[in-house]
């Protein structure tokens, strides 16, 4: 069921925001994997000319496997749309991405795209975050400064911030970019665009998986089987 959902959303994505000449950023997650099948598709059925930009060891892998131009953002700095999965999505539009430890990346690629688009299953869309997504914030941190980092934000905004450890291999997840990463399990609803901020200026950290007033339109696949969207409220 959640699969359907996946690919329902991300093949909507796809097919709304993706036109010919443009440079499109390719995140990273299960998600996404279902957008770039779509998106090679199109291609290949309307010969589309596309550039991908990926957030990831991963979304580079997806782009290689399927024949699509790969660039990066030395040749295109500015692309026209990046499309990417979630792990929580409120009310806002304020999401919790990181859960495949890929979140710097794709926050610098999200960052250089006129329009974030974003594809996610109906398990994701809550209406506050911790709703629905338990593992906390990811926050990627330079390896010698994970446990000031981690003291620091426990302090200053309460719960846990741990240490993600590896599967397969002993110790911790090393990133795309060599780093650590912290998930931080928040205890209550906090002012997320401050928070965000306040935790990207302690030392040591390069980035958190908080996507604050980035994302243009969610798509979120129905446990019905179709999509609906989203954009954020005007207040
Ligand atoms: C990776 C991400 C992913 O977009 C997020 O984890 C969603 O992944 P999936 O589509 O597999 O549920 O932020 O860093």
């Amino acid at each position: 069921m959640a699969e359907e959902a996946k690919r329902m959303a991300a093949y909507a994505a796809v097919d709304n925001h993706v036109q010919n000449n443009q440079a499109v950023g390719v995140g990273s997650g299960s998600t996404m994997a279902y957008a770039v099948d779509r998106l090679a598709e199109r291609v290949r059925l309307e010969k589309l000319n596309v550039v991908c930009v990926p957030t990831s060891f991963q979304a580079r892998q997806l782009i290689l496997k399927h024949g699509l131009n790969l660039s990066d953002l030395d040749r295109h700095p500015e692309l026209d749309v990046a499309i990417d999965g979630a792990d929580e999505v409120d009310s806002d539009l304020t999401l919790i991405k990181g859960g495949g430890g890929c979140l710097t990346q794709e926050k610098i690629v999200a960052g250089c795209a006129k329009r974030f688009i974003v594809v996610a299953d109906f398990g994701k869309d809550s209406v506050t975050l911790g709703q629905r997504w338990k593992k906390g914030v990811p926050v990627e941190v330079i390896p010698m400064a994970y446990v000031p980092i981690s003291r620091t934000i426990a302090t200053r905004f309460g719960g846990e911030a741990n240490l993600r450890m590896a599967v397969g291999k002993a110790g911790p997840v090393v990133t795309d970019n060599g780093n650590f990463i912290l998930d931080w399990t928040f205890e209550r609803a906090q002012n997320w665009r401050e928070v965000n901020v306040a935790i990207k200026m302690i030392p040591g950290v390069v980035e958190t998986g908080l996507f604050v007033d980035m994302a243009e339109k969610v798509y979120f696949g129905l446990e019905s089987g179709g999509v609906t969207s989203r954009v954020p409220q005007v207040n």
